[in-house]
């Protein structure tokens, strides 16, 4: 392309042929209901290209500053996910560390669709996230499960399905290893009312069915239910949504904003969200956001439930785990040991390179296993056993904490009851101007 930035493109007149090449090309499409990186011209699968995602939501990649401020206020080295660009980009999150720094309050919220019994690694990811912000943070946390959105999405799941998985997903959410006293796991289903129901009518009276078409991609033929489930995901985002955590003094409470981890493709709820928020005299919410963790077949499709092959799902045995990564894993060696040794492998598309990524907190292993492989000194069996193991270690731990999990323990989480923390152990203290 010659077209100036800025300009209008040139008008031209394709062929057919070049028509129907121009065509295969498709571009990268992430919505909340559709994730895919698009298609090069030769048909190829494309990975994401976040950074192009980031620049049209209008949000930021986290700096190196916001990384080192994040240190200096918390007195925790930054998450792995965040050292590594796995956790990449976020709204306002300086705004966060400054209301962290003076002790002002804030929550945590994320969420979960339930579309099936199981939860594979990567739903675990912007859960595995939380929990950490959470300790470090030492705030409160909600968590959604939107087991309405999911049963108005899907022409499969009915109501009683729709349940049976918040159930069981709330289980393996739980096994992640949230302080039951710092957070309160509901259901739409159950939840949806009161403070929670107004605060959803508030927010659907403001957001039209124009604006929902533009960002969320829906058309005529989408339901009703799905335009207006927007409003019930943002609802979450104010603090006087959950009264029995932040009390009733509404004028107060209206002031505590919403941390939102999730993954990049929930964005444009929230962006919608910040747009209305200070027009109903609530804080905006901030938003901190991740990437995907790639399929086995590779770094152009994400993981899915839905196709057992592509992921490694939390419930797997030791052995699937071994199996699936030596069959499935895409490798980004060489055919052969001789010519891995020669011209080495390509670590930004090797599916089990990109898994230590996630899974192996120890930094300088990592780069050596990089180097090593890069070079060729490691091959590629090698490289997956290590994997393996890695990925064995974090599933294990995981359902050693599921087995603790009883109906009990759910029912606990999910009681409508104040929470308790503490915030920030020493804030700077801020004088107050005299009046
Ligand atoms: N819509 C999300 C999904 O389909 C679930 C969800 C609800 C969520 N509220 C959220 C995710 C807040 C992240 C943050 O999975």
């Amino acid at each position: 392309m010659t077209d100036e930035p800025g300009q209008p493109p040139a008008l031209t007149t394709l062929s057919l042929a070049e028509k129907a090449h121009v065509s295969k090309a498709v571009e990268q499409k992430v919505t909340p209901f559709d994730v895919s990186g698009g298609v090069d011209e030769s048909g190829k699968l494309l990975p994401v290209d976040y950074d192009k995602l980031v620049r049209e939501f209008g949000a930021n990649l986290i700096s190196k500053q916001l990384l080192e401020r994040f240190e200096k206020v918390t007195g925790h080295r930054p998450h792995r996910f965040m050292r590594r660009g796995i956790v990449f980009s976020h709204r306002e999150l300086n705004v966060i560390l400054d209301r962290y720094e003076k002790g002002q309050p804030f929550f945590l919220y994320t969420g979960r669709g339930p579309s099936s019994d199981s939860v594979h690694v990567g739903h675990t990811i912007p859960f595995e996230f939380t929990k950490w912000l959470q300790d470090v943070f030492d705030v409160p946390l909600v968590i959604m499960l939107s087991d309405d959105e999911k049963f108005m999405h899907s022409q499969k799941i009915e109501i009683d399905d729709a349940r049976k998985y918040t159930k069981a997903n709330v289980m393996d959410i739980i096994a992640v290893g949230f302080d039951p006293k710092k957070t309160f796991i509901f259901s739409n289903l159950d939840f949806v009312g009161a403070a929670f129901y107004e605060n959803i009518c508030r927010l659907a009276k403001r957001i039209t069915i124009n604006s929902v078409r533009g960002t969320f991609g829906f058309t005529d033929s989408n339901n009703v239910g799905e335009f207006h489930f927007c409003a019930t995901q943002s609802a979450s985002a104010f603090a006087t949504s959950f009264p029995h955590i932040f009390g009733t003094d509404r004028k107060k409470v209206a002031s505590i904003p919403a941390l939102i981890p999730c993954a990049i493709d929930q964005d444009p709820y929230f962006r919608q969200c910040r747009e209305h928020a200070e027009k109903m005299k609530y804080k905006k919410p901030a938003l901190i956001h991740s990437i995907f963790l790639p399929a086995l077949q590779g770094p152009g499709s994400k993981m899915s439930a839905s196709v057992d092959s592509s992921a490694i799902f939390m419930n797997d045995t030791p052995n699937r785990i071994k199996n699936k990564i030596n069959k499935y894993a895409f490798s980004g060696g060489q055919d052969t040991a001789e010519l891995q040794r020669k011209l080495g492998g390509n670590t930004k598309v090797d599916v089990p390179f990109q898994y230590l990524t996630f899974f192996l907190e120890d930094d300088d292993e990592l780069e050596r296993i990089r180097v090593a492989y890069e070079k060729g000194e490691m091959l590629t069996g090698e490289l997956k056993q290590r994997c393996i193991a890695e990925v064995q270690a974090y599933v294990q731990a995981f359902q050693e904490r599921r087995a603790q999990v009883n109906e009990q323990t759910v029912a606990e989480y999910m009681r409508q009851r104040p929470l308790e923390w503490k915030g920030n152990p020493n804030p700077i203290v801020v004088e107050k101007p005299k009046k």
